[in-house]
């Protein structure tokens, strides 16, 4: 079983559209994805219903994801942790035991385009085009994770 991890900040916008299309995409006999955020603002809370919304659109349904906070013993269960932007990467690398753990902790988007660290935007003060935006660099990157994980 490979166990992998979408982080953002608040774990409603950005980490459970990444969690549902990685998820969409892979057998869930063979892998485990969850979702994450790096801050305890929204713990417990469904996601942004823009995110839902735009998951509907492209048949996907993500309505029933609670947001929770990122914590140290992810560390022990995920084998991949994909961060979001480098302030979650600042943040989940400073929980990071050791190199091994660090290792784990990746841009998401440098499965596009690689070692350029680019962020996907924080849609969450912005319009729906910006939640469309997400959606479309998220599908795209985790197209990559998912054949990357299969071959
Ligand atoms: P996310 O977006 O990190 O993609 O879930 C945010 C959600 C909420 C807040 C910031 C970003 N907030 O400040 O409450």
């Amino acid at each position: 079983m490979t166990k992998i991890l979408m982080v953002c900040l608040g774990n409603i916008c950005r980490s459970p559209l990444a969690e549902g299309l990685l998820r969409s995409k892979l057998d869930d006999d063979k892998f485990v994805v969850d979702s994450a955020g790096t801050a305890n603002y929204h713990i417990g809370k469904a996601p942004d219903e823009r995110s839902v919304a735009v998951a509907k659109k492209y048949g996907l349904d993500i309505s029933h994801l609670k947001a929770r906070q990122f914590k140290v013993s992810d560390f022990n269960v995920f084998d991949l942790i994909y961060v979001m932007d480098e302030s979650n990467y600042e943040n989940v690398k400073a929980l990071a035991r050791d190199e091994k753990e660090l290792a784990k902790v990746k841009f998401i988007l440098n499965e596009v385009y690689p070692n350029q660290n680019q962020a996907v935007p924080d849609p969450y003060y912005g319009g729906d085009d910006g939640f469309e935006q997400t959606y479309n660099m998220l599908n795209k990157a985790c197209a990559v994770v998912a054949e990357k994980l299969k071959s």
